[in-house]
């Protein structure tokens, strides 16, 4: 068991070091720096979608979330869906739509039976998983593997980002139809997509968010946030977060909190923000961040210190600048350790949570 954990005392803790490799991994021969473009082998005979339905569950459904943010930034009309609703009132789709099945291991029964569902009712199905020759990866019509490599520890960590890297060259992928805006976006994404496996080792190698966890132990609740992209990180960081210290945790997107959720913030509750860059919605999170300091609640950021925002927080955890579709990557990373070191802290079983399992076979 130890020498399967590499010297870790998780395999958790293995698989988030593992990052920078997966993420190599995943990108390996898919993106020509020279000619700014990306190319996914498995999808050299799928036509670009008209629209985009994408079902998923749990830390997949998170990313499910991201890459339909993608595909609308590219003019796609793209929604995500948890599967096990999405079963019982499908979203009507036509011919040219394409139904995305993202699932790590391809054995999750409730996508399963969305995809199914959605084949039985003539669609055309993507299968994004981790394992080869799964179930997704069997019975779709196309698949695409993430390529992160065995993950042992329930709580998902290193398949999550490469999910969002494919989903990048997905969309370029598929929504490469010349376009000036796609084929500008692309040449910026690039060189981020390139530099992501480097900027998220020096994460690892400078976060603190070990010694910010000891801050904040005993706390009534954690509340995560984030808008924009960063909304799936501050959902994801919130259920990384209760699956392994069993710690009430939530995530909103950060507008939301004035509707309902400040009701709860008080001076026991710190809040995980998410904020990069220094436009419109780095301020609007940051007003959000006001918003719950006034109520006296301790605040810490993930942000990639282009805003003001370390002037409002009580901690904060950096990041490099990277392309705004990159910097959810890094920032989940400092969540993911977050959630590792208070669990750690807790002494709680780390890669096999109480009641959950790595692969839900039942709906
Ligand atoms: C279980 C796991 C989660 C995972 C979810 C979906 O609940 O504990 O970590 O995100 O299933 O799994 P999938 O294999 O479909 O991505």
């Amino acid at each position: 068991d130890q020498t399967a954990k590499s010297g870790y005392n998780h395999f958790m803790a293995k698989e988030i070091h593992e990052q920078p490799a997966s993420l190599r991994q995943c990108l390996r021969g898919r993106v020509n720096e020279l000619s700014g473009s990306v190319s996914v082998e498995e999808l050299s005979d799928i036509d670009s979608p008209e629209s985009v339905q994408l079902v998923a569950c749990g830390t997949s459904y998170h990313a499910a979330l991201y890459v339909a943010r993608l595909f609308r930034a590219h003019g796609v009309p793209a929604q995500a869906h948890l599967a096990s609703e999405y079963v019982t009132a499908p979203a009507p789709f036509d011919s040219d739509s394409l139904l995305i099945g993202i699932t790590q291991s391809g054995e999750t029964a409730d996508t399963l039976s969305a995809l199914r569902e959605a084949q039985r009712r003539g669609a055309s199905t993507l299968a994004v998983t981790n394992v080869v020759g799964s179930t997704a990866a069997r019975e779709c019509d196309h698949v695409v593997y993430i390529r992160a490599g065995p993950e042992i520890g329930v709580a998902a960590t290193k398949t999550f980002s490469s999910q969002l890297a494919t989903g990048n060259l997905l969309v370029e992928k598929l929504c490469a139809s010349g376009t000036k805006r796609t084929s500008e976006s692309t040449r910026e994404l690039i060189p981020a997509l390139r530099d992501l496996p480097n900027q998220l080792q020096s994460v690892i190698d400078n976060s603190t968010a070990k010694s910010v966890v000891e801050e904040y132990l005993d706390y009534d609740a954690y509340f995560f946030i984030g808008r924009g992209l960063h909304r799936p990180v501050a959902l994801e960081g919130a259920l990384k977060f209760k699956e392994i210290t069993y710690e009430h945790a939530e995530g909103f997107a950060a507008g939301e909190l004035k509707h309902g959720p400040l009701a709860l913030v008080t001076q026991r509750t710190p809040i995980f923000a998410v904020v990069t860059g220094d436009g419109e919605r780095a301020q609007k999170t940051i007003s959000n961040i006001k918003e719950v300091q006034a109520r006296d609640a301790p605040v810490v950021a993930v942000t990639d210190g282009q805003s003001e925002v370390r002037r409002y927080a009580n901690h904060t955890l950096e990041i490099p600048q990277t392309h705004p579709r990159i910097a959810p990557v890094l920032a989940n990373t400092q969540l993911q350790l977050v959630a590792y070191h208070m669990a750690d802290r807790m002494n709680r079983s780390i890669d096999k949570p109480r009641n959950l399992a790595k692969s839900v076979t039942v709906e």
